[in-house]
C-alpha cells in the first residue's frame, strides 16, 4: 500500500504520516504554503518521498502518481483557516474545491483503490443544541467551510456518477504540537509565552469540540483502512468547552494572569458559529476510540510550544505571519499588538 498524503506537511497531514503503519509506504505532496513546513516532518523525513506542488495542478498529481506506483490518496492540503478566508477568498476555492475535483478525477482515471477527503466538522453549520450527524444538512457559514462543504459534495458526486472510492472524514477543532501559530491554541500560547496580550473574541461563549492531533490522525487511518466508500465519518471526542474555558487553562498551564487576555469585538461577526457538536458512533462501529484526556493533553501542548521555539519562532516571524496579525487583530489590539 503506497498512499500519497497531500498536505503531509501540514499540522494535522504531518502527524498522520507519524502514525503511519510500519508496511506503507508514504509519498507527500505540499504546496508549501504559509502554514506548510518541512520542520514538521523532520523526525519522519526519512520514510517520506516529498514532491512539492499543488493538488489543483492535475500534471503535478498524475505525474506523482503515476512515478511512484500510488495506490491510496489521502489529502489534508487546505487553506484551512476561517478567519483569513474572511479576508480573501479565491485561494480557498481553488484549493479546497478545484484541488479535491483535481485529486478526485485522478483517481478515477488512474484507477485507484481508495481516496480519503478530510474534511471538518464546521461544513455544518452551528447547532445550539443536539449533535450532528453525518445525515445533517451541510449549512456552512464563513467561506473556509463552504470551501470545504463544496469539496465534500464533489465527493458525493464523484462517488453517485463515477463509483469512485472516496471517503471522507469530518473532524473536531484539532489541537496538539506543530500547529501553525495563527489557530486559536497555538497563537494564544505563542503569545502569552512572550507575555504578549491575547484576543479573546466577544465573551468567548463559543463552545467547541477539541480533539487531540494524534486522535484525529488514527480516527483517519481507521476511515482509511476500514471506512466503506462512498460514506462520510464524524471524528470528535465530545470534549466540548467554550473558548474561554480553554483560555483559562492555557493561562493555568504558562502559569500567567487573566490581565495578559484582551477581550475584543469579535471579527466574524454573524458568521461566527456558536457550537459545534457531533456525533461520531459511525467511526466508532469502526473500532476508532479517542485516547486523549482534554486538560492533561492541552497542558502537554502548552509544554511542548514552551519546548519548541526553535520550530515556531521562524513562523512568527515571517512578514507573512506578521502581516495577517496586523490586518486581522490590529484594529481591535491596536498598542497590544
Ligand atoms: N485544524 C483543525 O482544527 C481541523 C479540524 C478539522 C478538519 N481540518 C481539515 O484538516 C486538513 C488539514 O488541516 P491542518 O490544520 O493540518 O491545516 P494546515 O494549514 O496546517 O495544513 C495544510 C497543508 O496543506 C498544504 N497546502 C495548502 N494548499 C495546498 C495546495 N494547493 N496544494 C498542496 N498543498 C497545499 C499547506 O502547505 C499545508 O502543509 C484541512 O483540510 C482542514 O480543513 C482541520
Amino acid at each position: 500500500m503506497k498512499v500519497l498524503v497531500c498536505g503531509g506537511a501540514g499540522f494535522i497531514g504531518s502527524h498522520f504520516v507519524r502514525s503511519a503503519p510500519d508496511d506503507v509506504e508514504i509519498v507527500v505532496l505540499d504546496a508549501l504554503r504559509y502554514s506548510g513546513h518541512l520542520s514538521t516532518l523532520a523526525d519522519v523525513w526519512d520514510r517520506v518521498r516529498f514532491y512539492p506542488g499543488q493538488v489543483q495542478d492535475r500534471c503535478v498529481v498524475e505525474g506523482v502518481v503515476k512515478a511512484e506506483g500510488v495506490s491510496h490518496i489521502v489529502n489534508f492540503a487546505a487553506e484551512s483557516h476561517n478567519d483569513r478566508s474572511l479576508l480573501s477568498r479565491n485561494q480557498f476555492v481553488e484549493t479546497n474545491v478545484l484541488g479535491v475535483s483535481t485529486l478526485l478525477d485522478v483517481v478515477r482515471d488512474y484507477r485507484l483503490e481508495r481516496v480519503l477527503h478530510v474534511s471538518t466538522d464546521e461544513v455544518y453549520g452551528s447547532i445550539d443544541q443536539g449533535q450532528f450527524t453525518e445525515q445533517s444538512p451541510v449549512e456552512p457559514n464563513t467561506p473556509y467551510s463552504a470551501a470545504k462543504a463544496g469539496g465534500d459534495l464533489l465527493c458525493r458526486a464523484h462517488f453517485k456518477s463515477f463509483g469512485t472510492p472516496v471517503i471522507v472524514t469530518r473532524g473536531g477543532n484539532t489541537y496538539g504540537p506543530f500547529q501553525y501559530p495563527e489557530k486559536l491554541i497555538p497563537f494564544f500560547l505563542t503569545r502569552l509565552i512572550d507575555g504578549k496580550k491575547v484576543p479573546l473574541y466577544g465573551e468567548g461563549t463559543q463552545s467547541r469540540e477539541w480533539i487531540h492531533v494524534s486522535d484525529h490522525a488514527n480516527g483517519i487511518w481507521t476511515a482509511l483502512l476500514k471506512g466503506v466508500p462512498g460514506e462520510i465519518y464524524n471524528i470528535g471526542d465530545h470534549h466540548e468547552r467554550t473558548n474561554s474555558t480553554v483560555v483559562s487553562h492555557l493561562l493555568s498551564a504558562l502559569s500567567v494572569g487573566e490581565d495578559l487576555v484582551k477581550r475584543i469585538p469579535d471579527p466574524r461577526q454573524g458568521a461566527h458559529d456558536s457550537r459545534y457538536s457531533m456525533r461520531t458512533h459511525k467511526i466508532q462501529s469502526l473500532g476508532w476510540r479517542p485516547k486523549m484526556p482534554f486538560e492533561e493533553s492541552l497542558h502537554e501542548t502548552a509544554k511542548w510550544y514552551v519546548g519548541r521555539q526553535d520550530w515556531w519562532r521562524p513562523l512568527v516571524s515571517s512578514a507573512d505571519f506578521i502581516d495577517f496579525v496586523k490586518r486581522f487583530y490590529g484594529p481591535s489590539l491596536g498598542d497590544d499588538l
